[in-house]
């Protein structure tokens, strides 16, 4: 399972299409086998697949690799169609058992999955289906959003924005023995893969975990103190987070904190209403000097009440990194209130919650392969006729050759997607290719 949806992941600032070749973009053909042995039933229940390294992945405050592992469920709607709904929780951690980071979830009930016909791939019988993704707007939003929910424990995880936007996708599927095993990454002409992948399957679990921790709502908060009550309204928090909130309209003026524990708020924390002292001291705004590892970061932390945590984010050259402090009262500072180190709470109870890493420049990549293959171009392409594609460099060559394209032709169809010259369904969109790749990909392919 985790390949497709990890094939997902990668290749967002591009097209979905090009996840797996083209899968996307054309119509399944009939396999001409009538489907009666297959039943949606059979893959009823919650699979789980393999913790998996996300290498595009970066984990914005620790630096690190991020792993993942699905899980996805699928409901008898009908003999052949399901409801079909997927989580993905992302970790720090190489087992996926400690560190959370988050967790992508799309339980829309418009996903479907649909069995369309029965092949014989890799010696075995296989079910072809058909899994289509929706809601078609973005879908990885940090909290908030019915259905699709980024949960996060306070650490930023930097996650596409446009993932699974109208999403076809066509696999071969096949349970043996509790496992879910799932058609590779090769596909065929009419868009399905065409052998099943042992290697990587899913295994079917009994329930889906609980998340191990939820955000919390927005919703309007109260608070009373000594002379009133207060309330003002709380957006929504990852857990972990805490806000600090005032009520600035009269009778009843004050600020409270509350904290966001898996998904509950918690009862307000230092709280005012109508106090002699309504507003508490500010920690105030200065730029902090932070070391990691022997790498220097420095950023401005915002101006915070008693109890609230802020970030500071680096803004020196070559390092990045990030701060968190907790603004606490202190006796000794002019405003009543000061700075604290923010410690990780649970997992390592002495570690400072920053980070400060050297940024690895990359020299350019100029191996017009290597570029091709960097912007996956060769999901659909091979150089030779010789390799299995959709189309070959040499096709393109050949056709090219006693006639050259007018020069930039090439590069804006590479960059805009387009069809018809060759095939009829399309190249997706390459907009991230640049100018300077074209440069050199583009007579590369015309002289094979
Ligand atoms: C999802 C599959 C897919 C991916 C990924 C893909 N292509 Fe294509 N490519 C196609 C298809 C399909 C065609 C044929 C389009 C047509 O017939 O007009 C094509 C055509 C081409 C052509 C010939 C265009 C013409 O009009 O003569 C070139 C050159 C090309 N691709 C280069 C690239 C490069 C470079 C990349 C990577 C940045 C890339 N392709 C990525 C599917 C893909």
């Amino acid at each position: 399972m985790i390949r497709f949806w990890i094939c997902a992941f990668v290749v967002f600032s591009g097209s979905l299409a090009s996840c797996g070749g083209g899968g996307a973009t054309n119509t399944p053909t009939s396999s001409g086998i009538e489907v009666s042995s297959s039943d949606i039933q059979r893959y009823a229940g919650h699979f789980s697949s393999a913790c998996e390294r996300i290498d595009e992945a970066v984990n914005l405050d620790l630096g690190g690799a991020v792993f993942a592992r699905t899980y996805s469920s699928v409901t008898p709607i009908a003999p052949k169609e399901g409801g079909f709904s997927f989580r993905i929780d992302f970790f720090a951690d190489s087992q996926c058992q400690t560190s959370f980071l988050g967790a992508l979830v799309n339980e829309n009930p418009a996903n479907r999955i649909a069995i369309v016909g029965i092949v014989n791939a890799s010696g075995a019988a296989a079910d072809k289906v058909a899994l289509s993704i929706f809601p078609p707007a973005a879908s990885a939003v940090a909290g908030g959003t019915p259905g699709t929910v980024v949960y996060g424990s306070g650490i930023r995880l930097a996650l596409p924005a446009l993932l699974f936007q109208n999403w076809l996708r066509y696999d071969l599927w096949r349970l043996e023995g509790g496992r879910l095993l799932e058609g590779g990454l090769e596909e065929g002409a009419d868009g399905f893969p065409v052998s099943l992948d042992r290697s990587t399957g899913s295994d079917r679990i009994a329930a889906v975990p609980v998340l191990p921790s939820q955000p919390c709502s927005s919703q309007v908060m109260q608070w009373a103190g000594s002379k009133g009550t207060c309330s003002a309204q709380a957006a929504a928090g990852l857990s972990s987070s805490q806000q600090w909130l005032r009520d600035d309209t009269e009778p009843a003026t004050g600020s409270a904190g509350f904290n966001c524990s898996n998904g509950v708020w918690s009862e307000p924390v230092a709280a005012t209403c109508l106090d002699s002292t309504p507003v508490l001291p500010d920690c105030p705004s200065q730029t902090l000097t932070w070391a990691v590892n022997g790498n220097t970061c420095s950023g401005i932390i915002p101006a915070a009440h008693i109890g609230q945590i802020e970030w500071a984010d680096n803004i020196t050259a070559g390092v990045m990194g990030a701060k968190q402090m907790r603004c606490v009262s202190s006796q000794s500072a002019p405003s009543g209130a000061d700075w604290s180190e923010l410690i990780f709470p649970v997992e390592a109870p002495t570690v400072k919650n920053e980070v400060c890493n050297a940024l690895v420049v990359q020299p350019p990549v100029t191996d017009p392969l290597q570029i091709l293959k960097n912007n996956n171009c060769m999901l659909c392409h091979s150089v030779s006729n010789q390799e299995p594609s959709f189309l070959s460099f040499q096709t393109i060559a050949d056709h090219y050759r006693n006639n050259p394209p007018a020069s930039g032709v090439l590069e804006a169809k590479i960059k805009s997607g387009g069809v018809g010259v060759f095939l009829n369904f399309p190249m997706p969109a390459n907009p991230q290719i640049s100018d300077k790749e074209l440069a050199i990909v583009v007579p590369w392919i015309l002289s094979r």
